[in-house]
């Protein structure tokens, strides 16, 4: 890789090993499309302020929208952590590497730019091993949302990176389709009982437990109230969401009776029933919603799962993506 390409860009060397490519990249300040077990995070050195600043520029993120830091292993919280919640070094010690994003206090060093002027940071270490690689052999913290434009479907494929982002991503590093196919679940534990901000990879009934073990007590992580300031921004009604409109059913019966009357009239429509497979549900989820757009649906009828396991993310992004967040 040679410093600067045209504008000032990193270029990048094909005979290199992608994985050099990506940190060689990170260090000159670029961009790089990271496979996590997730969704395909937009990836930028988490202490470089300009590539951070970037990251927003490009994503057309809102600039109080705080940024994940992506780190190796789990030792590595402390060097971004003022202070480690016993709730949070348990959800550690238990699921990373893994989907599951922990906020903490910031330590002083971390930028503004990443926690969006908050005094938490939000900190995960991704199970996948690309991700891994590229995290140890960079050193330092990467920080990455989603590798999508802001508002629409995140990304599980190198492609879809490329497809999104074109050449406003220096890099895709190629790790083939996410295990897991939705984001991290977001636990806030700067409060006391910890919150749950976002369902994702990890079922929010594990958390719950993993807490109560912890504290040996009875105490159950609260799922965080539908408004107030301190939800995520994923929270926000209208995200992941494709072109087509997004319809939510109860049962798979009330789809197809709704998509037979709105066939009728003409619209083309089709059925996204996640209930009998939630696990290969949330893989092919974002996949199915690009779908939609590449078939030129007008609607998606989609039948809510039931609110356990991996349940809980697919409902939540569903009806982010139908607009009733
Ligand atoms: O699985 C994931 O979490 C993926 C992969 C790439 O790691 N990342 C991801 O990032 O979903 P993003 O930026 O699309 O969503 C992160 C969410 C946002 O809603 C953001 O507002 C919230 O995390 N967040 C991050 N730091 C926060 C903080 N300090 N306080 C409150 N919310 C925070
Ligand atoms: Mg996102």
């Amino acid at each position: 890789m040679t410093p600067g390409g045209p504008g000032g860009r990193p270029t990048t060397d094909p005979a290199m090993d992608p994985v050099d490519t990506a940190v060689e990249v990170l260090r000159a300040g670029g961009l790089v499309g990271l496979p996590t077990e997730t969704v395909y995070g937009l990836a930028a050195d988490a202490a470089n302020e300009i590539a951070v600043r970037r990251i927003f520029a490009v994503k057309g993120r809102p600039a109080d929208h705080p940024l994940i830091v992506h780190v190796a292993e789990a030792a590595d919280l402390d060097h971004w952590a003022r202070s480690v919640p016993p709730s949070a070094a348990a959800l550690a010690d238990a699921c990373w590497p893994g989907p599951l994003t922990l906020l903490v206090p910031k330590a002083d060093h971390v930028l503004s730019v990443v926690t969006g002027g908050r005094d938490t940071v939000g900190v995960r270490v991704p199970a996948h091993p690309l991700a891994t690689a590229v995290l140890t052999r960079f050193g330092g913290g990467v920080a990455a949302p989603s590798a999508n434009r802001f508002g629409q479907v995140s990304p599980t494929t190198a492609a879809h990176v490329r497809d999104d982002l074109g050449a406003d991503v220096d890099f895709v590093l190629d790790g083939g389709p996410c295990p897991i196919g939705v984001e991290s679940t977001i636990v806030d534990c700067t409060v006391d009982p910890p919150q749950i901000l976002r369902p994702g990879g990890i079922a929010s009934e594990q958390i719950e437990a993993l807490l109560a073990a912890a504290s040996g007590l009875d105490s159950r992580a609260r799922l965080a109230p539908a408004d107030g300031p301190r939800r995520a921004s994923g929270m926000l009604a209208s995200h992941y969401a494709p072109r087509a409109r997004v319809e939510l059913a109860a049962s798979p019966a009330a789809a197809d009776a709704r998509a037979s009357e709105l066939a009728a009239a003409g619209l083309a429509v089709d059925v996204l029933d996640p209930t009998r497979d939630v696990v290969a549900a949330a893989q092919q989820l974002y996949v199915w919603l690009r779908d939609a757009d590449d078939r030129g649906l007008d609607v998606v009828v989609a039948v809510l799962p039931a609110a356990v396991g991996l349940g809980h993310a697919i409902r939540d992004r569903l009806t982010k993506a139908a607009g009733l967040g």
